[in-house]
């Protein structure tokens, strides 16, 4: 009788994969065993189908255009939206938030590599004065929200095999910052091996498989996977808000948006902002096939990124995608059972890896392919997918890039100016660009207002006003 691990050696030698064994013989037995358990989890039937159709000659195939339009999306009031429309929507997310119905959902296993930042990505420091971290943002945001509509939320949190512990750590160490440890779910997302460009899984050390994240796409078989799902369904939660780890002014939980989801009887709803200028690295929200899809940046012909309405002089395909979601439990459990699973994209990479004598490579350029899926692929299956408008300016300040654009200083100026744009409503006097004197310190914790409204509150409730000539921390 051949031996468990003999069974798997054999599963990878006729799938044309005996290569990840090639020092097996040379490793320790708890070495061998971890190659083994690691092998285990890859189904190889997945990887060649991906080879074969994103690797080899030929493919992939650009996307398809056929029939793409740009798609429309509920405006804002100030934009020529229904003003009415949106304040039912308000009410009826508040309801639902009342009701205990909602959690939040952040993607957080991404690798944070164009960052160069050592560490999960939400425990970067992004606040101006503070330096809180991203997860202390979101934390108060949620705790806030909580407080506010009596029904403290649930927090589920997708971690890669990689930050997982890390994560685990720096929430505990930092008592959750507030929140109840048994509403804050972490969850490790899946992996997927990396393949040279003739479709071999390559192994990173001697008895080590490349893995990485499946890409926040595998966020849906997660969730059923970890069986966050199940708990969902036990708390009476139907509704999940999802976003990024990289975006400090998103609300965690808008009503309005949530509204929007439950009135439309939509299965995933997203948010829009139009792009800033037709380069800018946003997916675009469109319609193929009656259905709503995101065509990502770098599949969409520049031509058409730079195509304006003749009439209003707006770029047509000006609905950008900022990866904020409200996507109903059931969906999910659907999407993550199969029923129209999301499609792997290819990522070339580096990859660091061995060469035939077991020696540490560290590539120059990318040697490799990278499996991910998206999560924007789930919309083409959703029942009445919606899309509404945001602000910018409310909603939306990535931290992706060490320097330059959506870098840590472009966020920081733009937490800064809403800040200041509050404060100005409120009726004190900030300067015009906080951003400009740094020597302005200026943060308001989102325990104290998380948004425009929650904010005036707070602020109306202050017997005296403080003065701010040298800035203020709230
Ligand atoms: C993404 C979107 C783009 C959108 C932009 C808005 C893709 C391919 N593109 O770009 O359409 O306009 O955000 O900011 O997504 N993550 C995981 N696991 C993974 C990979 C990523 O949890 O395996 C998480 C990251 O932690 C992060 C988020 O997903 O929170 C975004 O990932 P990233 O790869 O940085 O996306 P972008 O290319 O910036």
């Amino acid at each position: 009788m051949p031996t468990d691990s003999e069974l798997v050696i054999e599963r990878f030698r006729s799938a044309g994969q005996g290569q990840v064994f090639a020092f097996f013989d040379g490793l320790a037995p708890d070495a061998q065993a971890r190659l083994i358990a690691e092998a285990s989890e890859i189904d190889l039937g997945e990887v060649n189908r991906l080879v074969r159709t994103l690797v080899a000659p030929g493919g992939p195939a650009a996307a398809d255009l056929e029939g793409l339009v740009p798609a429309p999306y509920e405006r804002l009031p100030g934009h020529g939206g229904d003003a009415g429309a949106w304040s039912k929507a308000a009410a009826a997310g508040e309801a639902a938030l009342r009701a205990g119905r909602v959690a939040a959902f952040t993607v957080a296993g991404g690798q944070g590599t164009r960052l160069g930042y050592d560490g999960p990505k939400g425990t970067f420091p992004v606040t101006p004065v503070r330096h809180h971290s991203l997860f202390q943002v979101f934390s108060e945001k949620i705790l806030a929200a909580g407080n506010r509509y009596g029904r403290p939320l649930h927090w589920f949190i997708m971690t890669s095999h990689q930050n997982h512990a890390a994560t685990e750590a720096y929430f505990r160490d930092n008592r959750h910052f507030g929140l109840d440890p048994g509403r804050v779910h972490l969850f490790r997302q899946g992996r997927m091996p990396a393949v040279d460009y003739s479709g071999k899984i390559l192994l990173e050390s001697r008895g080590s498989l490349a893995l990485s994240p499946d890409g926040h796409g595998g966020s849906l078989r997660a969730l059923e996977r970890s069986g966050a799902l199940d708990l969902m369904a036990a708390e009476g939660i139907d509704t999940l808000s999802y976003f990024q780890v990289d975006n400090p002014l998103v609300r965690c939980v808008d009503a309005a948006f949530i509204g929007w989801h439950l009135l439309k009887g939509s299965e995933m709803s997203s948010k829009t902002v139009p792009k800033a200028y037709p380069e800018e690295k946003l997916g675009h929200f469109c319609r193929k096939g009656g259905r709503l899809v995101v065509i990502e940046y770098s599949d969409l012909p520049i031509e058409l990124q730079r195509e304006r309405d003749p009439s209003t002089g707006a770029l047509r395909y000006e609905a950008g995608s900022i990866a904020i979601h409200v996507i109903d439990r059931d969906f999910v459990r659907r999407m993550a059972q199969g029923v129209g699973a999301l499609p792997f994209h290819r990522a070339d990479k580096r990859i660091a890896t061995v060469d035939a004598a077991g020696r540490e490579v560290r590539p120059e350029k990318a040697n490799g392919v990278k499996f991910e899926m998206f999560v924007f692929d789930a919309l083409p299956s959703a029942r009445n997918p919606v899309v509404i408008e945001t602000s910018r300016a409310d909603d939306f300040s990535p931290v992706k890039n060490a320097e330059g654009v959506d870098s840590p200083a472009t966020c920081r100026a733009d937490q800064l100016r809403q800040f200041a744009r509050w404060l100005r409503k409120a009726g004190a006097a900030v300067p015009a660009d906080p951003a400009c004197p740094p020597e302005f310190a200026l943060e308001i914790s989102p325990l104290f207002g998380y948004d425009e409204q929650t904010f005036m509150e707070s602020w109306s409730r202050l017997a005296t006003k403080p003065a701010i000539e040298n800035g203020l921390c709230l």
